[in-house]
């Protein structure tokens, strides 16, 4: 009976306090337009986490554990807050001790031994030549705990300098102005994501590309204004603007295999 009781804590325990979860449109469906993410990869290495800081939810990311960069980062668009910026990156401690608590933090309840062999550290971008570039930015964040919430080391891959500050900027810039006026009242959905690049041996990917995808959704739950932009991680980054469709198209081209964006 003990026994029993014991284990019954166990799990209940267990299944309250997880953040890395077994599927993320169930657990924190609200940042997918539709409730449905884009592509999952089946592999083993890739892990969904509901993003979680003090016990909210605030976006959405596919990781890979084995490149140490996210695949994507989903969240919602509610307009443009002028929040600020923490400069203190969080790590996720479920990613590399399941037994660990819910929220992000900085990993110091951790074993020193198994801090990091999932996931990228700060020491993995200092004196790296790259930026730790958001995937779900500031900019775009819904509120200022949401834009906190983006400064987990897995929703960041090393970007190039220029890249990140000037043309990826310009980015994220011209998509909240467009958003802010041809999507004002409908429900805005944005995902975020990165291309590992195959030939980069470093312990934390350097990725050969970041892309974003948009979608505002109309009263029939279709995607009435949709765009997509994809640059490649250089200094000189080479952008282009696209059609969702086509982003799709060059992604499976980049990912060599399917990749759906919106539902
Ligand atoms: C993953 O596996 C499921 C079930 O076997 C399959 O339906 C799905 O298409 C697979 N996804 C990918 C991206 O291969
Ligand atoms: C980009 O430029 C910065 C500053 O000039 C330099 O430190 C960095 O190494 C360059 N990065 C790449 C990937 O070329
Ligand atoms: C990786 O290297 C191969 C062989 O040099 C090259 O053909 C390919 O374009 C490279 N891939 C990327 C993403 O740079």
């Amino acid at each position: 009976m003990l026994l029993l009781l014991h284990v019954l804590m166990l799990s209940l325990l267990s299944s309250g306090s997880a953040k890395v979860v077994q599927n993320f449109e169930s657990e924190c469906g609200q940042f997918f337009a539709n409730g449905k993410s884009p592509t999952r990869f089946n592999e083993s290495q890739y892990k969904q986490i509901c993003q979680t800081l003090n016990n909210d939810f605030y976006y959405a990311t596919f990781y890979d554990t084995h490149n140490k960069i996210p695949v994507y980062s989903a969240y919602k668009f509610e307009g443009i807050m002028g929040c600020t910026r923490i400069e203190s990156w969080y790590i996720e401690p479920q990613i590399d001790d399941p037994n660990k608590g819910q929220n992000m933090d900085f990993g110091r309840t951790v074993n020193i031994h198994m801090r990091g062999i999932n996931q990228a550290l700060n020491r993995d971008y200092d004196n790296s030549g790259y930026d730790r570039g958001h995937l779900a930015p500031v900019y775009l964040a819904n509120s200022q705990s949401c834009a906190d919430a983006t400064f987990s080391l897995t929703n960041a891959a090393p970007q190039a300098k220029c890249f990140n500050r000037i043309f990826w900027w310009d980015e994220e810039l011209s998509l909240g102005t467009h958003l802010k006026t041809a999507c004002s009242s409908q429900p805005v959905y944005i995902v975020t994501g990165v291309v590992p690049d195959p030939n980069n041996s470093n312990r934390v990917n350097v990725p050969s590309h970041f892309w974003t995808a948009y979608c505002c959704l109309d009263q029939n739950n279709r995607c009435s204004d949709s765009g997509g932009v994809i640059g490649t991680n250089d200094n000189n980054s080479n952008i282009q603007k696209m059609s969702e469709s086509d982003l799709e198209e060059e992604l499976k081209n980049l990912y060599g295999k399917t990749f759906q964006l919106f539902q």
